[in-house]
């Protein structure tokens, strides 16, 4: 379906040409950790994750020197093998990370020289679990402008190198992955609006205290196990709760877009419970909801690639979509979009 010239100018958008993902790849590590394994690590069962959370199992990377960057370039060298783009096609290569091989240079860089792609632009994007959203929203202005033509963006965590394994309330939540799309100008489909939003006053609810700037790694530090992802649960998930949902609706107003006309949404996975109270507000029937939590866990930003990755086959060009998120930051972010092809 195109967009329609009211809903582009209800987005406000100058542009005749859409970015549309016109393909997807994920990957995943080989390991998997199943609530079984964390109910003998910590003091929880399969029972309390899956009815808390919906997780039954994460892929965790093992391997030494394996970072965010390997996963990365996996899903990358995926993508291009089955869009059949060279590298040398690439013009632009945006990585959303918040768990990056090095503090520099960037996962972005890496995953570039991994894959063969050279001479270009790239760099990581930081917000967290809305990272992915985030980074598509960058990528969508330089297709827009006629700047770009293939941007490859991606969505990648290693969640088990900041997790503390000894925190049941957080180590049960997350897992490790990445996605990516190939990000191309369509004159039919496409983005058609993006939303992205933050409140720095989150930060003390969701963080990590050492290791940045402000402290940096000492003995004491790591004693303290300072380096792990500090997680208010309950603050959290209120805010994440509200602020999921309030995208969406926001999305659906200002395109006028009912739940009837809305084939998908594709939501950040931290909760199934998030997820659900997210529908509900958008009156959207589950079954038109992309659910990998199960199996993946969250993978912070990469869920969203990994959800359109997981759901491909099922997808139809015109497809009209809303996706949403919400992080660490606070951050959330929105797209709303139609789907470019039919399955691959
Ligand atoms: N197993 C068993 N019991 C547990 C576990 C566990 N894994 N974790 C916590 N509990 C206990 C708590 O200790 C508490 O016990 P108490 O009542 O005796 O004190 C009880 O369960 C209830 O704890 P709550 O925190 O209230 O549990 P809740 O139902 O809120 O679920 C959860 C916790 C799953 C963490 C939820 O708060 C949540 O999903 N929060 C949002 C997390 C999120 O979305 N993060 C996303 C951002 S990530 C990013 O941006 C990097």
């Amino acid at each position: 379906m195109l967009a329609t010239a009211k809903e582009a100018k209800a987005a406000g958008r100058v542009s005749a040409l859409h970015a549309a993902v016109t393909g997807v790849c994920g990957y995943v590590p080989p390991d998997v950790l199943t609530n079984a394994a964390l109910a003998e690590m910590v003091d929880t069962s399969d029972a309390w994750i899956l009815e808390r959370t919906g997780i039954k199992e994460r892929h965790i990377l093992k391997g030494k020197g394996l970072g965010t960057s390997h996963m990365g370039a996996e899903a990358v060298r995926g993508l291009l093998k089955k869009t059949g783009t060279s590298p040398s096609a690439v013009d632009c290569l945006i990585c959303a990370t918040t768990t990056p091989d090095f503090v520099f240079p960037s996962t972005a860089n890496l995953i570039c020289d991994m894959v063969g792609i050279r001479n270009i632009g790239s760099f990581d994007v930081q917000a967290a679990c809305s990272g992915f959203l985030y980074a598509l929203t960058i990528a969508t202005q330089f297709i827009e402008t006629g700047k770009f033509r293939k941007i490859v963006v991606v969505g990648a965590d290693k969640m088990s190198a900041i997790i503390d394994y000894t925190d049941r309330a957080t180590c049960v939540l997350f897992g490790d992955g990445a996605g990516a799309v190939l990000l191309e100008p369509n004159r039919d489909y496409g983005i058609i609006d993006t939303l992205i939003c933050s409140d720095g006053a989150g930060m003390p609810h969701l963080h990590q205290k050492a290791g940045g700037s402000r402290m940096p790694p000492t003995a004491e530090t790591v004693a303290k196990r300072l380096h792990y992802v500090h997680q208010e649960g309950a603050a959290v998930y209120k805010f994440a709760v509200a602020r999921m949902a309030d995208v969406a609706a926001a999305l659906m107003k200002r395109n006028h877009l009912t739940s009837d006309s809305i084939d998908w949404l594709v939501p950040h996975q931290a909760n199934k419970r998030i997820i659900e109270a997210t529908a509900e507000r958008m009156k959207l029937p589950l079954e038109r909801v992309m659910v990998t939590i199960d199996k993946y866990g969250n993978t912070t930003a990469a869920t969203i690639p990994l959800c359109l990755w997981d759901y491909e086959g099922k997808l139809k060009a015109g497809d009209r979509m809303v996706l949403a998120a919400f992080g660490g930051g606070f951050t959330w972010a929105g797209v709303y979009m139609t789907w470019a092809y039919g399955s691959r």
